[in-house]
């Protein structure tokens, strides 16, 4: 039993050593060192998805020093699909260069102006950390009111309660809950990559994030308050939306 154990570890050690001794042909000490114990610790490493899974073409077996969104592909059909549907992804999609903050119109941080959007750019590839990915990489970029007053929400106090697991937990609001939504796909839940799937029609967000935790009144009200957005919902909503006390009526009078 020991030495099938044994002989198991030596194969395993083999296989992954291989794989890194390949790459080190290609790389020095310094960037090993600093991207082995980020992968080593990630959700890849245990699902046992290697250097080469990404750095190496699966057809003609060179050596990619850049991966792009297409190294995902084969693995992450639905997220790859859905990000290049969105403003993030959709230049990538067209076959033009990536979407930067330099080409925005909504406020962007100074310090990233040229940052290139790819799978990347919110996932530390490496770590594929989807805690970082869900509120700190998105205000590495975005600097407008609503994405700096999320901070102050009672969502944000939320994620800070329970957001220390390697995943966000479904009880807790990301800016990702709102703008990147879980979704159901036959008998499994992906994430929708498409970051502009929610916001049009607005009344879109309310049923397919909102109401999993409020009510539909509590949700349009807040939704249809451009105060609050600006303010990312951190007060409760103050406005009765005249169109609800419409459709009320009416039931009424049907009754
Ligand atoms: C899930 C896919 C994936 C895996 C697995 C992966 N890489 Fe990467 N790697 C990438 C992507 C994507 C980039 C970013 C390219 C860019 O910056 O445009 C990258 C960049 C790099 C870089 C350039 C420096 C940097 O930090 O950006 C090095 C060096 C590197 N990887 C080494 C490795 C080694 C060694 C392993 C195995 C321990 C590994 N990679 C595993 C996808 C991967
Ligand atoms: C050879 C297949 C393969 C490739 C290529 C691959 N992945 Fe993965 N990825 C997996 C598997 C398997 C898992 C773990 C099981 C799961 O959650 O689906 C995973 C999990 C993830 C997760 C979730 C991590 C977590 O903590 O739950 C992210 C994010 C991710 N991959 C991003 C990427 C990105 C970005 C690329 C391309 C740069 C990539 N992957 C390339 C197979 C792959
Ligand atoms: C705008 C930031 C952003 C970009 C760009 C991005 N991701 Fe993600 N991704 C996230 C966040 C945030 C989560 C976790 C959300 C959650 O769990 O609620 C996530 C989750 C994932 C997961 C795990 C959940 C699942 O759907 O199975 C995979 C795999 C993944 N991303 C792959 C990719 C790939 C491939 C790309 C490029 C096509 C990409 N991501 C680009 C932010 C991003
Ligand atoms: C590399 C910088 C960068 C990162 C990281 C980033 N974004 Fe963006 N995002 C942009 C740019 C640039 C635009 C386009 C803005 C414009 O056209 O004015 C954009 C647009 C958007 C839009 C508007 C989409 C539309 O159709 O109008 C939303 C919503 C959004 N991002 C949410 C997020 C979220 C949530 C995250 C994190 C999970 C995130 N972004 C991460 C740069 C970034
Ligand atoms: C509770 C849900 C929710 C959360 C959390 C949330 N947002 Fe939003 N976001 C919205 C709504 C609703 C809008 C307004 C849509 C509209 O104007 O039609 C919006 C608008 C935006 C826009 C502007 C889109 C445009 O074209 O004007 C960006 C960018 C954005 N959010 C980024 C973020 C970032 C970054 C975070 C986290 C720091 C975040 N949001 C957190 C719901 C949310
Ligand atoms: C995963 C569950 C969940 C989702 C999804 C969610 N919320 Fe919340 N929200 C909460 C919880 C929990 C609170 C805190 C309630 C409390 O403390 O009384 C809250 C608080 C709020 C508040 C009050 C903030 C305050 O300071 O009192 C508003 C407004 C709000 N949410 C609007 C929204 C809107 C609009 C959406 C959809 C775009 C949304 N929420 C999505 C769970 C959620």
């Amino acid at each position: 039993m020991r030495k099938m154990v044994v002989l198991v570890m030596v194969l395993l050690g083999f296989f992954v050593l291989g794989d890194v001794r390949a790459m080190a042909e290609n790389l020095s000490q310094a960037e090993l060192d600093k991207i082995n114990p980020l992968w080593q610790e990630s959700a890849h490493a245990l699902a046992e998805i290697n250097c080469s899974s990404c750095h190496q073409d699966a057809q003609t077996k060179a050596f990619i020093a850049q991966p792009t969104y297409e190294s995902c592909q084969s693995c992450h059909e639905q997220e790859v699909e859905t990000f290049l549907l969105g403003k993030h992804g959709i230049r990538l999609g067209e076959g033009m260069t990536p979407l930067t903050p330099g080409m925005a119109h909504l406020p962007m941080k100074a310090s990233a102006t040229g940052k290139q959007m790819n799978c990347n750019t919110c996932h530390d590839v490496h770590s594929v950390n989807t805690l970082q990915a869900s509120v700190d990489s998105c205000l590495s970029c975005h600097n407008d009111r609503h994405s700096l007053n999320y901070k102050q929400s009672k969502h944000a106090q939320l994620f800070a309660a329970q957001g220390s697991l390697p995943r966000p937990t479904a009880e807790s609001v990301t800016c990702a809950t709102c703008h990147l939504p879980r979704q159901e796909r036959g008998s499994t839940v992906f994430v929708n990559h498409n970051n502009t799937f929610t916001l049009l029609p607005r009344d879109r967000m309310v049923k397919e994030v909102c109401m999993n935790c409020h009510g539909m009144e509590y949700s349009y009200n807040s939704i249809f308050d451009d105060e609050l957005v600006e303010a990312d919902f951190s007060e409760p909503p103050t406005q009765q939306l005249e169109s609800l006390d419409m459709i009320r009526a009416l039931k009424q009078k049907r009754k």
